[in-house]
Formats: structure tokens, C-alpha cells, sequence
């Protein structure tokens, strides 16, 4: 039998959701939730989910058959919604950040603790773009990494929900967890964040800088930068004994060179980036947590960990210098 899935929040991204879950052969959209039926409407037409019920409430999903929950709401709702369907016994997919701020995904990541049977993943999903897959499959090509960078950027038009937030937190956020993700949990955040040229919004740059031992990452988040997808995205992770470069424009391209330190270094032929979407990809990897065939890749802990180097990089900001991690109501 399918697996039966709720998405809650059928607004923007929940599209490419939407996409994702009908790529999957064992699951099915059941429920399409959202407070605005008339947009839950033309999701359910575009998409041709005429088998799936449209309801408005959290408590209509957990009245039904669905075990699973993928949370598109805006992220000052996740940490209630996630926390209430974890309690429910839903294994929960949210979308990113994992919350609006440090406190709230402790929330978050206690009561995923106390519900080791379920899965709790947050839709971290440059680790599920394919370009990078491919750089996961051969990181030992690098050795030790000890430098990373990159760049996500974008002028487009964005909700007002995310418009509050900022770029800071919400396109930033996924270079950061992509740098917890190669280097390992941060330690010590410098930080800064600009309201540059889009007034509109809380800010439109920013900018971490996270020490991960003696491993550093310079990522940044952009609302401001003009071009398809910010013109340039670049990806680079370096290695003791090689470096990847990657770009997603104009169009997704991975270069992998090796050497020895003092020594010459060689260009290999570029890397072939693997078929499949970035959605697919997440939600294949949700589905197989829930039948427990692989290990997770952005659970809870790794979640927590990217909100408590969000934390220290806004301390960081409030008084201009790097900031210690805080880790108090970490799990495990
Ligand atoms: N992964 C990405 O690249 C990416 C891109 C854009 C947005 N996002 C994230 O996705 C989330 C949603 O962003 P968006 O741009 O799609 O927002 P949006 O405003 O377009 O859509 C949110 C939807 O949630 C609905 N909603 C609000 N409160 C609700 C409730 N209590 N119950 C059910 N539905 C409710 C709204 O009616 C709306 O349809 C945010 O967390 C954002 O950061 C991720």
C-alpha cells in the first residue's frame, strides 16, 4: 500500500513539492491543507490530484490515514506545526529553515527526541541537488576539507513571510547547513547582514564566515543580486589534496582537480552531474528514513546545529564580532 502524505501549505514552494511526491511510486497526496482553499484549488487542478481531499487544518490531517506530513508553511509556523505533528505520530518533512529562531527549533528538536520512532527532516535541499550529490560521492578525492565557499543569490519576487525574515536567514540558510554538512558542526560565527537595495525586505544580504575546528566557511545569502538565480551560484570545497569547483549557471557544471600541496595539480575531465531534481531526490530520501533503508542526512541534529550557527552569527551581527556557539538544549 502507498504511503499517504498530507502537504500542508500548497503556496510557492509546495510546487516543486508537489512535483517531488508525484515522482515517487509508494506514495500518494492525500490531503493538500491549506487556510487559503481557493490557491488548495488550483494546486489540486494544476496537478491533477483530484483523488486527494482539501482541508484547513492540521487537526483534519491528523484525523486521517496520513502518516506522513510535508510542512511548505511559512517558517514562523514550523516549530508549532512540526512539534504538533511529531506528537500526532506523523513523521514530518518541513521545509527550510527549520525554524525562525534558536529557541524554536530546540522545540523542535527535543520533541523529535522524544519520538525516535518517527522521522523528522528538514528540507535541506542543496545536499539533494544533484551537483552536489555528486560531490558527496567523491569527497575522499579532496582528503581532509578545509575550505569552503559559496554563494546563493536571487533578485526574484518572495513572499511576505520570507520578505520579514530576510535574506539572511532564509536564502542564507543553505549555504550554511551545506557547510556544516562538508566541514562538520560550527564553532565560532562572524557575520554580517545588509539591507542593501531592497527596502521591502528585513535585509538582502549576508554574509557567515564559521570556523568548523580548524576547518572555515565564507557563505552568503542574497535577496539582492540581479541575473538568473543571482547570475553566478558558485560551489567550492578544498581540500588537502583537491578542490572542487561547481556552478549551477548557466548551467550545472563540476570540476575536480587533484594534486599535492608544493606540487603540480591536474584537471580532471568534468564531472558528470547525475539525472534527477533536487525534490525528487529529498523526497526519495524522506521515504526511505521512513522505511528505514539509509541514514538521515538532515535530521533534527544536523537542523539544530545550522540554527544555533544562525544564532551566534546574529549575536555576532548585534555587536560586531565573532560569536561562540551555544549549545545549550542540544540534543542527544
Ligand atoms: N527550498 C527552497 O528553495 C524554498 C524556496 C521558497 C520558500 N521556501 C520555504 O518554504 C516555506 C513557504 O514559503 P513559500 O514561499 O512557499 O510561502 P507561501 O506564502 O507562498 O506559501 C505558504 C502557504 O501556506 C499557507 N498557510 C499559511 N498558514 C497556514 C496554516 N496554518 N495551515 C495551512 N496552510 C497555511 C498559505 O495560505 C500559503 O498558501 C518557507 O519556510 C520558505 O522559507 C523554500
Amino acid at each position: 500500500m502507498k504511503r499517504q502524505v498530507a502537504v500542508v501549505g500548497v503556496g510557492g514552494i509546495a510546487q516543486a513539492h508537489l512535483t517531488g511526491w508525484l515522482e515517487q511510486p509508494d506514495a500518494e497526496i492525500a490531503l493538500l491543507c491549506d487556510v487559503n482553499r481557493t490557491i488548495a484549488e488550483e494546486r489540486q487542478q494544476r496537478y491533477g490530484l483530484t483523488a486527494a481531499r482539501i482541508v484547513s487544518s492540521l487537526e483534519e490531517v491528523f484525523d486521517s490515514d496520513c502518516t506522513l506530513v510535508d510542512l511548505c508553511t511559512p517558517s514562523f509556523l514550523h516549530a508549532e506545526q512540526s512539534v504538533a505533528c511529531l506528537e500526532a505520530g506523523r513523521h514530518v518533512l518541513c521545509e527550510k529553515p527549520m525554524a525562525n529562531a534558536l529557541a524554536e527549533a530546540e522545540l523542535i528538536a527535543a520533541a523529535a527526541a522524544r519520538h525516535p520512532e518517527l522521522v523528522y527532516m528538514c528540507e535541506h535541499r542543496m545536499l539533494f541537488d544533484p551537483l552536489v550529490v555528486a560531490v558527496r560521492q567523491r569527497i575522499e578525492a579532496i582528503g581532509q576539507p578545509f575550505w569552503f565557499r559559496q554563494r546563493s543569490a536571487h533578485a526574484l519576487a518572495i513572499s511576505p513571510s520570507i520578505a520579514a525574515t530576510g535574506a539572511f536567514l532564509d536564502i542564507g540558510y543553505h549555504p550554511l547547513y551545506t557547510a556544516l554538512h562538508f566541514l562538520g558542526p560550527a564553532e565560532r560565527v562572524y557575520a554580517l547582514q545588509r539591507q542593501s537595495v531592497r527596502p521591502e525586505l528585513a535585509n538582502d544580504n549576508g554574509l557567515y564566515v564559521c570556523e568548523h575546528g580548524q576547518a572555515v566557511s565564507v557563505v552568503e545569502g542574497s535577496f539582492s543580486s540581479i541575473g538568473m538565480m543571482g547570475g553566478t551560484r558558485p560551489f567550492e570545497l578544498y581540500g588537502e589534496r583537491g578542490t572542487f569547483i561547481g556552478n549551477w549557471m548557466p548551467q550545472p557544471q563540476l570540476q575536480l582537480f587533484t594534486g599535492e600541496q608544493g606540487g603540480p595539480s591536474s584537471m580532471g575531465e568534468p564531472i558528470s552531474i547525475p539525472p534527477g531534481s533536487w525534490i525528487g531526490n529529498a523526497i526519495r530520501h524522506f521515504l526511505d528514513l521512513v522505511n528505514g533503508l539509509t541514514q538521515p542526512l538532515a535530521d533534527a541534529a544536523a537542523a539544530l546545529q545550522t540554527m544555533q550557527a544562525y544564532d551566534a552569527a546574529l549575536r555576532a551581527v548585534a555587536t560586531g564580532r565573532s560569536q561562540e556557539i551555544v549549545r545549550a538544549g542540544t540534543v542527544g
